[in-house]
């Protein structure tokens, strides 16, 4: 495995890579999850290329960018492990020579105004231009992301659709803990309570899942329900629990579809989200 700082050694171990190359974009903090989308990286492509880089462009005045957890060593025993064969851990000035953005960004369409969109102003155009660049600067075959950030995944989708990018974006489905929470690099920030109290988005999004087949308004009902015993406690503060389709815009009357929940759990924002067949 090849680590690499610059551009230019990226760009010179990146010649040597056999095709089909695979790409996993993360910002470090590797758990479960990541593992999964580098394990199915290695699966299907002759070379993985992952990138480990905390991009400020994607976090809003007041979020997290500074607490961020930051565990480059503990990320590089999970690639070894893994077989990646080249980790890209860029600074700043590497992914924005201009400074700390770009002067032109990719906005997302209207499915970025949507759910975390309306919460988070900048966010997803923060997560595309950083994605369209790795996507520039490794120019793989296929780039895998977690079915976790779910809106995330969907926007990645279209861009590559859109503006007609040639990669091959493929969804993995969302790692959780035996009790149901969704892996998130946030939830080292969870204090053991919190934790207990999370478990409330997992238990809504299945009670909804279960309901799925009484149609939308049940699905709604038990995952309100399931919410409703945490919500407004203090313990925990919902933002939005959402039933879409599954590519988050209306709701089919029957069929798959999907089902998204945001909540304050203390300080610490987290995001779940589940597949239904209504
Ligand atoms: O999902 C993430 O970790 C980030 O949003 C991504 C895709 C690596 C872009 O910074």
């Amino acid at each position: 495995m090849r680590v690499v700082r610059t551009r230019a050694e990226f760009a010179a171990a990146r010649a040597q890579l056999p095709a089909p190359v695979g790409l996993v974009p993360t910002m470090g903090a590797l758990h479960a999850g990541h593992r999964a989308l580098l394990q199915a990286a290695r699966d299907e492509c002759a070379a993985v290329v992952t990138t480990n880089f905390v991009n400020p462009m994607q976090f809003g005045p007041g979020e997290d960018l500074a607490k961020y957890p930051r565990t480059l060593d503990a990320d590089l025993a999970v690639c070894e492990d893994v077989g990646v064969d080249l980790v890209w851990a860029p600074g700043v000035e590497d992914v924005y020579p201009r400074g700390g953005a770009t002067r032109v960004r990719i906005e997302p369409g209207p499915v970025g105004d949507l759910l975390e969109g309306a919460v988070r102003p900048g966010h997803f155009a923060g997560v595309l231009t950083v994605v369209g660049k790795f996507l520039n600067l490794v120019r793989p075959d296929r780039a895998y992301f977690g079915e976790k950030d779910y809106q995330q995944l969907t926007l990645i989708r279209q861009l590559s659709d859109d503006l007609d990018l040639g990669v091959v974006i493929v969804g993995v489905p969302t790692v959780r803990e035996p009790d149901g929470l969704a892996l998130s690099s946030r939830n080292v920030y969870l204090s053991p309570d919190e934790r207990r109290h999370a478990l409330a988005l997992s238990r809504a999004l299945s009670a909804g899942r279960d309901a799925a087949p009484q149609g939308a308004l049940a699905v709604i009902a038990a995952a309100t329900a399931e919410l409703g015993r945490e919500d407004g406690t203090g313990a925990l503060a919902v933002d939005y629990l959402e039933l879409r389709g599954t590519d988050l815009g209306e709701i089919p009357e029957h069929g798959p579809a999907r089902l998204l929940v945001a909540a304050r759990v203390g300080s610490t924002r987290l995001i779940d989200n589940v597949a239904v067949t209504l």
